[in-house]
């Protein structure tokens, strides 16, 4: 049985969606052993709600060390799912090739430092980008920089709004998001 470990700071649509391709057998042989939040949030309630370990470690320089201290050494994967502290560098180098982050836009584009929820899709709609969607990749100590696992677009209609966006990628990062780990895992 592999151990997930499930980084959060919102509302953990994302986790609720592991939790549940887990159960479905979507994604196999692997159970979330800890959920990580760095501020209070609603995914933090998901987590108490499947009766799975979680603890908050408030955000700030100390967040790395903390998180370093109270990951189990048998961790197989740790997961970004909507997690917005930046990693330190010696952080993801233990960890190299275990992490990975979902991003809510095509990479390389509209990522990067500041680039998160809301304002990469008003990005996207400013910029009257014909297409956008979700990526899945590697962490690194380079921000949205590491290997990219798994990406889908979506066509951008004249209509769309930024929450409708918005709402495009988080459809699209339910599907991608449990075969990204089923591919990280070796499923
Ligand atoms: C997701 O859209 C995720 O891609 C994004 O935050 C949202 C979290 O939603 N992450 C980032 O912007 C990280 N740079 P959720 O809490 O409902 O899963």
């Amino acid at each position: 049985m592999k151990n997930i470990v499930v980084l959060i700071s919102g509302s953990g649509t994302n986790l609720q969606r592991i939790i549940d391709t887990i159960a479905m057998g979507e994604i196999q042989n692997a159970k979330v052993s800890l959920v990580v939040a760095d501020r209070e949030c609603y995914g933090l309630e998901r987590a108490k709600n499947h009766n799975i370990d979680n603890v908050l470690i408030p955000r700030g320089k100390n967040f790395s060390n903390e998180l370093g201290q109270i990951i189990p050494e048998n961790t197989d994967l740790i997961v970004l799912a909507g997690f917005l502290s930046i990693l330190k560098p010696e952080f993801c180098e233990k960890w190299k090739g275990k992490i990975v982050n979902i991003h809510p836009a095509l990479l390389p584009k509209f990522g990067g430092k500041g680039m998160w929820g809301h304002h990469v899709h008003n990005a996207v709609v400013e910029a009257k980008e014909k297409e956008s969607g979700a990526t899945v990749h590697l962490v690194t100590s380079g921000i949205d920089e590491g290997e990219i696992i798994l990406q889908k677009s979506f066509q951008i209609t004249e209509n769309d709004t930024p929450e409708t966006v918005a709402e495009k990628v988080h459809l699209i990062e339910y599907e991608i998001f449990p075969k990204a780990i089923n591919k990280v895992l070796g499923n």
